[in-house]
């Protein structure tokens, strides 16, 4: 089930999610050969970054709350990460991130000259301060964003964005107007919280924090539709996915490609190709490709 996407043959559409595996070729390499497509690094910044105190994550049983909040080694002490990556014989995509639309230039310029397969911008992260979510809920911002990161990239450009824009589908289009390639959604929705009732305290150091997994997918379903709607450019779909019928549902709802992130956790690594054959098999059934669904639940009658 070999897919074209932005100029690339990718062997199957399913998609590792950002910050799920890390930015080790070891581990990337094996993601792509247990099954999955097309592997997203996780988000590089500007500047060094631990992120925040433990605990950073819970599984809450239908889904997670995160507040890892973007640890990064800062894009200019990745040498050994990119000396192996750059060797590497599958498909990547290098994620971006700034707390100002001269530092997500930076990065992605010099990312770029690393020759990942696509850059990813993330603006669209809820649990960092002043990094991410905040471009990608207002029009203009995003816009400014895209538009600047586009001119100094040579490889095409995905944006990431999150649920909580007042209109998803605005957003799309705005940065498609940009230069956008390709959107990816959604990142996390939140921020949410979990109180601890006997220590009467929030179950995360950052107490706030985004949601992921299953609980999350009918707002991800939503919002593809909606992009789908606004734009002409490709959407990766993700938010919850778990299962080969939740792949076809994202697809219909508009998705090109379907990314899996949180249920790493609960289905193992080698999801992807679980997943991708789960698919195949509901198209087997119903006697239909992958053209056929993609975007079929806007179709009239
Ligand atoms: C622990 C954790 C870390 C994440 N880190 C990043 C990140 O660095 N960059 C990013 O764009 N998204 C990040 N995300 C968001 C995921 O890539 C994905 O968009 C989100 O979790 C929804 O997909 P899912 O329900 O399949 O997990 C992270 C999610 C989790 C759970």
């Amino acid at each position: 089930m070999a897919i074209q996407f932005l100029g690339k043959t990718l062997k199957n559409p399913m998609v590792l999610a950002s910050g799920i595996l890390g930015n080790s070729k070891d581990i990337l390499e094996r993601i792509h050969e247990n099954g999955c497509g097309l592997v997203t690094m996780k988000s590089i910044g500007p500047e060094p970054r631990d992120g925040h105190k433990n605990p950073t994550v819970i599984d809450l049983g239908h889904g997670m709350i995160n507040a890892v909040g973007l640890p990064s080694p800062g894009y200019l002490n990745m040498e050994n990460e990119w000396r192996d990556l750059e060797k590497r014989d599958f498909p990547l995509i290098a994620s971006v991130y700034g707390g100002s639309v001269k530092e997500y230039q930076m990065v992605a310029e010099f990312v770029s000259s690393k020759n990942p397969d696509f850059i990813e911008i993330n603006i669209s992260c809820p649990n960092s301060e002043k990094h991410g979510m905040i471009f990608g809920i207002n029009p203009q911002s995003s816009h400014d964003v895209v538009s600047a990161v586009k001119k100094v990239i040579n490889v095409p450009l995905i944006v990431k964005l999150t649920p909580q824009a007042p209109d998803i589908g605005d957003i799309a289009r705005t940065c498609e107007d940009a230069g956008a390639d390709a959107i990816c959604a959604i990142n996390t929705v939140g921020p949410g919280m979990v109180i601890d009732i006997e220590a009467r305290t929030p179950v995360l150091a950052f107490k706030k924090g985004g949601l992921s997994g299953p609980m999350i997918k009918p707002v991800a379903v939503r919002c593809v539709f909606d992009i789908y709607k606004a734009v002409d450019i490709p959407i990766i779909g993700l938010g919850g996915i778990t299962t080969g019928e939740d792949a076809i549902e994202i697809m219909m709802a508009g998705a090109s490609l379907v990314g899996i992130g949180s249920a790493v956790r609960y289905r193992g690594i080698d999801i992807f190709q679980t997943v991708a054959d789960e698919m195949e098999a509901w198209l087997s059934d119903h006697h239909c490709s992958h053209e056929d669904i993609t975007g079929a639940a806007h179709k009239e009658g």
